[in-house]
């Protein structure tokens, strides 16, 4: 091994070519470690650059929230169709098998539920040692941007965003809307910048007029949310709208959980997604799938 001589004479050093500069796929990451773009590499394919999340993190605030009452018979069939999952540490370990190999992004905040009008005091609900533990790809913490937890919940992503960038683990914001917050495109505006401003690497939040401008402004890439269930056509639609305006992908639940075929939903979002369906297109997909699937 350290042999001195004998060697063959080191001569490749291609000085015609500058050395490779090649800018990284995922929107705001060039400048962070490569531990950290191997983590984020997983969760956006290096092809398209874009993400479909399965959301079932629900049950952290709503408990058994209709769809994920037993989430070995309904998610773990899901999970080979997806790009990523997210969810609470609860659920992966209890009910989710761990041979998958997909990224996980964890549900990281805790603190509050539906009972309480005021959502927004939440802490920082999982140890650091334990997000390594079950090998998170990514943390995921709620911020009440403008309301009473305002203070707070800004306080746990930047905590979050300390202890996982010593770790090389991004952390992705979600734009919370409580009971009574706002939703306007001034408001997603703001609270999407505010979240990437403070260091997060991917921001979550939910598709509204003028999202391109939302996009745009925002220098890390952004995924959005379902929310309540829509007819399956009406979801395909939001998300070819999102990804038009700039979504680097979608965070998507009970659209998905909750659909009458699940997987063949997830199949028509993933076209969309990474192959730029229309809606008409993704939601005869949708149909053919749902029917092959009986
Ligand atoms: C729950 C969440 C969900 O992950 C998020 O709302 C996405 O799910 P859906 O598409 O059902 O809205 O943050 O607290």
């Amino acid at each position: 091994m350290a042999d001195i001589d004998g060697n063959q004479s080191a001569k490749n050093y291609g000085l015609d070519q500058p050395a490779m500069s090649r800018s990284f796929h995922i929107k705001g990451m060039d400048h962070v470690d490569w531990g950290m773009k191997d983590r984020l590499s997983r969760i956006f394919r290096p092809e398209s650059g874009k993400t479909v999340m399965l959301a079932f993190d629900h049950g952290y605030i709503m408990g058994a929230t209709a769809g994920l009452e037993r989430l070995d018979l309904t998610i773990e069939p899901l999970v080979p169709y997806a790009d990523a999952l997210m969810a609470t540490r609860g659920a992966m370990r209890t009910c989710i098998q761990p041979i998958h190999n997909k990224p996980l992004i964890l549900r990281a905040s805790a603190g509050s539920t539906v009972l309480n009008d005021d959502m927004s005091n939440e802490v920082v609900g999982v140890d650091i040692d334990d997000a390594v533990r079950i090998n998170a790809s990514c943390l995921a913490i709620q911020v009440f941007v403008g309301a009473n937890g305002e203070c707070s919940s800004l306080h746990n992503l930047v905590r979050t965003i300390d202890a996982g960038a010593r770790l090389g683990i991004p952390t992705l914001g979600v734009t919370a809307v409580g009971k009574e917050m706002e939703r306007t495109n001034r408001y997603f505006m703001l609270a999407t910048r505010v979240l990437a401003e403070l260091g997060a690497h991917i921001v979550k939040t939910y598709y509204c007029d003028d999202f391109e401008k939302i996009a745009a402004a925002c220098p890390v890439p952004i995924v959005v949310a379902g929310g309540k269930k829509i007819p399956e056509f009406d979801a395909l639609t939001l998300t070819y709208n999102a990804i038009q305006s700039g979504a680097a992908g979608v965070d998507m639940g009970r659209n998905v959980f909750q659909s009458e075929s699940p997987i063949a939903m997830l199949k028509a979002i993933n076209a969309v997604v990474h192959s730029g369906l229309t809606p008409n297109q993704a939601f005869d997909l949708y149909e053919t799938e749902k029917h092959t699937l009986v």
